[in-house]
């Protein structure tokens, strides 16, 4: 008995020197609402030769309940390497990804991911491509088609529920693929430019859609865009990378007031914001510029 009183006092006496030892930031970080997705500290290689490519290096990001990310950096630098990770198709690399608090290695099912090519079933009309993702899950045939309408209305396609992809738009496509992938109700909506192949006005105003999925469906986003523009339109945050090996250069917190939608472009800190990820972004630019066209010339110098 005595031996066992003296144990828990020494329990007590430990834990209230720990409680009390605890450094004040991080009794604080603790207070603070914990991150949704952490990605900490990544890096990836491809290859081990001479060859071998080093696409990331100590990425580490934060995402938080109802943000929305853009990421936004030269060609090549790694962003869908980043995107990949995150989303399970990736799984040999270095760091750790946290949703959670949990670490996960490989596809997760609070992960959805929408990508820049083609993705929708050219068999099924719009409608029943949203439902896919209800069918696999086993959800009825009336619920399905509930949720599938909700979700095309919400994207702006509810009179376009029963054409085929070959007789949508690009931009209608994108939308469809995107309403397939909430379908599944991921925690994190993951967007690899989705948007990408559009031009400038159309992807103006189809940001404004992904504004209203975002805020009526409080959806966790991250988009890969190569648009400044789009990215300060849509974003809570900015996360510009460097050319390879991708790393993070700046966070950019978009500090426009919400509700938003493209009519924000016309405003005096809109224009600050573009020009400010811009002179961050040109220099990096201009290093992916260079050794892409300095590839070009090798490939020339050897008969290719
Ligand atoms: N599967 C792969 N095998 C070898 N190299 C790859 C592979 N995927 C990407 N890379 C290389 O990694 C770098 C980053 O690619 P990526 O993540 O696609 O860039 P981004 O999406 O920013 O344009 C590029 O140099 C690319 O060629
Ligand atoms: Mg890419």
């Amino acid at each position: 008995m005595r031996i066992s009183f003296s144990q828990r006092q020494k329990k007590q006496v430990r834990s209230h020197a720990r409680a009390h030892d605890r450094p004040a930031q991080r009794v604080k970080a603790k207070e603070k609402m914990a991150a949704l997705l952490v990605v900490n500290n990544i890096s990836k290689q491809f290859g081990s030769d001479a060859s071998a490519v080093s696409a990331l290096a100590g990425v580490s990001l934060e995402v938080y309940q109802d943000e929305f990310i853009s990421v936004i950096g030269p060609s090549g630098c790694g962003k869908s390497t980043l995107f990949n990770i995150i989303g399970g198709l990736l799984t040999d690399y270095e760091g750790e990804v946290l949703i959670d608090g949990v670490k996960v290695n490989g596809c997760h099912p609070d992960i959805g991911m929408v990508f820049q090519e083609e993705s929708t079933f050219p068999w099924r009309s719009a409608r029943e491509n949203v439902e896919f993702p209800l069918e696999i899950q086993g959800v009825g045939r009336e619920e399905r088609r509930e949720r599938a309408m909700a979700l095309l209305k919400l994207v702006g396609l509810a009179d376009f529920s029963e054409r085929y992809p070959a007789e949508l738009s690009g931009g209608m496509k994108a939308r469809t693929a995107i309403a397939r992938t909430l379908a599944a109700r991921p925690k994190i909506l993951l967007m690899d430019e989705p948007l990408g192949a559009l031009d400038e006005q159309t992807r103006l105003l189809l940001g404004d859609k992904l504004l209203q999925v975002h805020r009526e469906l409080r959806q966790t986003s991250l988009l890969i865009t190569h648009s400044i523009t789009e990215a300060v339109q849509l974003s809570d945050k900015v996360v510009v990378m460097t050319f390879r090996p991708g790393r993070i250069k700046r966070v950019v917190n978009i500090d426009l007031p919400r509700p938003r939608s493209s009519a924000i472009i016309e405003s005096e800190r809109f224009g600050v914001l573009v020009a400010s990820i811009w002179r961050d972004l040109r220099e990096e630019a201009s290093r992916g510029l260079a050794a892409s066209e300095a590839a070009l010339q090798t490939g020339a110098a050897a008969g290719h």
